[in-house]
């Protein structure tokens, strides 16, 4: 099972204070991806968002540029992040349903409403070769089907229910169930199986014992907090240290 680390929040911090001078502000974000995959990960996810928030275009040129394992994008289905994705060609495109006003990705993307769009965006990157498309779900059948459909190869389960119910024993064996669920139907119809969002040093065992077929995991958010205490790459080598190889 691979690991992919989200660097999102280590350019939140660099945001807070260099906003617009990016290239000399810390931290680095690519040095953060350097040292991430020097202490174990298996690929570098970075999420584009419409208002630049953290991530800017710059570092998806230099992450693409720089890093040694591979380039997890994710991003909006939108014209312009579509225009990027074909010009950087990452290994994997993830697409993610994305609202301003919300803090960080709060839902799965709506696969089956949008899937003429989808469809047409997983073609166009697809047929360029290099990039494979995922789409970021809810656990929720209708969904992978719909994933499948798009012909997209990947899905990425929304483990957000999960986690924040993980203290909540009744709630999270439910939680728990739905991502099996969803993650043996996707296996199923061919699909590779991912899982992300609000995994934690706490509750990724949980997760990977349910379902040890996950090809990968991404996880930000608690490794860059945990980095504050232990440094980068001791935050990575624990996280991988949890996760079957
Ligand atoms: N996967 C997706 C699609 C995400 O949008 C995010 C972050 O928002 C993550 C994984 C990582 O989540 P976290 O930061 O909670 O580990």
């Amino acid at each position: 099972m691979k690991l992919g680390v989200n660097i999102d929040h280590s350019a939140t911090l660099r945001q807070v204070r260099y906003r617009g001078v990016e290239e000399s502000g810390e931290p680095d974000v690519i040095k953060v991806a350097l040292l991430c995959e020097h202490a174990g990960a298996d690929g570098i996810t970075a999420h584009l968002r419409e208002d630049r928030r953290h991530i800017v275009d710059s570092d998806i040129y230099n992450l693409n540029k720089s890093i040694k394992t591979r380039l997890n994008l994710e991003m909006a289905i939108t014209k312009e992040m579509a225009e990027i994705a074909s010009e950087i060609q990452p290994a994997y495109v993830c697409l993610v349903p994305e609202k301003r006003e919300e803090v960080t990705t709060e839902g799965g993307l709506d696969v089956r409403s949008n899937l003429d769009s989808i469809s047409a965006l997983s073609s166009q990157l697809q047929s360029q070769g290099s990039t494979q498309v995922s789409c970021f779900i809810d656990a929720d059948e209708d969904q992978v089907r719909a994933t499948a459909d798009s012909g997209a190869k990947l899905i990425e389960i929304h483990t957000g229910p999960f986690a924040h119910s993980f203290h909540n024993s009744e709630q999270v064996n439910a939680e728990l169930k739905k991502v099996v669920k969803t993650a043996e139907l996707a296996r199923n119809l061919g699909l590779v199986v991912n899982a992300g969002h609000g995994l934690n040093y706490s509750n990724v065992t949980t997760l990977v014992k349910a379902f040890p077929e996950f090809y990968e995991l991404n996880i930000g958010h608690s490794i860059i907090a945990h980095a504050l205490f232990v440094g980068i790459e001791k935050a990575v080598a624990e996280m991988r240290d949890l996760i079957p190889q």
